[in-house]
């Protein structure tokens, strides 16, 4: 035991003896001042002033070799909680989550590879409101090989979803699937860049009353089915109108209506008591979405579902009331679609990253983020890095949703080992200035990255 001990901790001295501190107040500045009022800073002071697009704060650093290294920002967030952007030698770019603290805090900002020479690390303004003290770098230690598990929570799970989560288990940090949502985004693709996503996204919004109601329909379950039959992989989410409630005005239509902002619905009351009118609508809406459900299950089709998407978010009104509620719904979700309709295909992916939303590992089957930072093919390794910690790298972990598609080179010089992921649909796409046609070609070309006609035959 002992000599071990004494060897764990000669190695974190050695550690951080290479970690490098880099005074904020010493770089170069770009509408941001130096301050001294708030205690505790280490140098001679801190930054301040981020409020405007364009606040930056330039990092000079040399290295003596391209290497891969741990970033940390030491930060104060007396405003609220915050994001700001870590960018990379005006390239590889990352958001980085500064909880609400008045105290200085060092926060994980991911990886960043440096070239050999020098490189540039800036902080961009992006929320603003925050006090930036320092960075810190130290080199990465090598990844401890993943330990995911690959069996399925629920303990009754299909051969089809068995099969869906193992053969992601065989991608996890070898490749990366390519996916698409929506069928017509799909088919541009194929058109356009000559290769077809092995995942298509769809989504169970338009099956709901209150959505119908209005004139909505889908045919999202047929396309699915459609999809399945080519060797695909389907993934659903879920834009779940609030049941009743919705404003339905000018400014905030009835197809808003899963946004907090375009109703009054209030999930937490819902939720309280299960004999309140809503909670009778939201399990009225659970049913209506298992009857589609049990089409794809009795087609043998497994579905990566994806229901109370970005819920820490709070911009949907199944996160408006904060974790407690969100997590509540959650298994209320698993146990109505599991238990009492017998959905045996589904694989449970989470799409939170803060700890205090998750329901457990015993709850989900991936894990999983949507980042859109526009034409930055940065790998999200910060997030990535998040979701490892979140779930102890016991579960593997999905972009779930993208606006601009992470570039596979860093992907792999980083090892943010992302499963899949799936661009959002329309301009995301096809506009050009989240993805340039050229982009997506080199992407699609890659060897790492797998698209259906290389999929062909995963279920086996
Ligand atoms: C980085 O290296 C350049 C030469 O490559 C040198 O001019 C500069 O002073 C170095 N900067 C730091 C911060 O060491
Ligand atoms: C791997 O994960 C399992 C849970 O799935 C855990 O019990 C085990 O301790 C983990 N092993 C390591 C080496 O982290
Ligand atoms: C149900 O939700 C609607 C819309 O938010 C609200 O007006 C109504 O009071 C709620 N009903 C109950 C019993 O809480």
């Amino acid at each position: 035991m002992f000599p071990s001990i004494a060897r764990s901790l000669l190695f974190i001295s050695l550690v951080a003896a290479q970690t490098v501190t880099y005074q904020a107040e010493s770089a170069t500045l770009t509408g941001v001042t130096v301050g001294t009022s708030v205690a505790g800073f280490t140098g001679t002071g801190y930054v301040e002033g981020f409020d405007t697009e364009g606040d930056s704060i330039t990092f000079a650093i040399n290295s003596t070799k391209s290497q891969l290294y741990d970033l940390h920002v030491i930060y104060n967030g007396p405003y609220g909680d915050k994001y700001t952007n870590v960018v990379l030698n005006n390239l590889a770019g990352s958001q980085v989550f500064l909880p609400a603290t008045t105290a200085w805090t060092t926060v994980s900002a991911g990886q960043v590879l440096l070239n050999a020479g020098s490189n540039t690390i800036q902080i961009q303004n992006n929320w603003g409101w925050y006090l930036i003290d320092a960075i810190t770098l130290a080199p990465s230690a090598e990844r401890a090989p993943h330990n995911v598990t690959t069996t399925p929570i629920n303990p009754n799970a299909n051969a089809p979803a068995k099969s869906l989560l193992k053969y992601l288990g065989s991608v996890y940090g070898k490749n990366i699937l390519s996916g698409q949502q929506d069928p017509a985004s799909l088919e541009w693709v194929t058109q356009n860049v000559g290769k077809t996503p092995a995942i298509l996204g769809v989504d169970m919004m338009d099956y709901t009353e209150s959505r119908m109601a209005y004139g909505a329909r889908s045919t999202d379950v047929e396309k699915a089915l459609e999809f399945a039959k080519r060797g695909g992989i389907i993934t659903f989410v879920w834009h779940w109108g609030a049941p009743t409630g919705l404003y339905d005005t000018a400014e905030q239509p009835w197809y808003s209506g899963f946004y907090t902002r375009a109703t009054d619905f209030n999930i937490e009351t819902a939720l309280a008591d299960t004999t309140n009118a809503n909670y009778t609508l939201l399990i009225k809406d659970i049913d209506t979405i298992a009857v589609q459900l049990l089409k794809l299950q009795d087609a043998g089709v497994p579905v990566l579902w994806r229901p109370l998407h970005e819920a820490e978010g709070a911009w949907f009104w199944w996160g408006a009331k904060g974790p407690e509620p969100a997590k509540k719904l959650w298994d209320i979700l698993y146990e109505r679609l599991t238990n009492h309709h017998g959905l045996n295909n589904l694989i449970w992916v989470w799409n939170s990253v803060n700890a205090d939303w998750y329901p457990g590992n015993d709850k989900v089957d991936l894990v999983s983020a949507d980042t859109y930072a526009q034409g930055d093919h940065g790998p999200i390794s910060a997030t990535y890095n998040n979701l490892l910690a979140l779930a102890d790298d016991t579960k593997i972990i999905a972009a779930a949703e993208v606006g601009s598609v992470p570039d596979p080179a860093q992907l792999q010089a980083y090892q943010a080992d992302w499963v899949y992921f799936c661009v959002w649909t329309g301009e995301y796409i096809d506009g050009g200035s989240w993805n340039s046609l050229d982009f997506l070609k080199e992407t699609y070309n890659s060897e790492y990255v797998l698209t259906l006609d290389e999929i062909q035959g995963w279920a086996d």
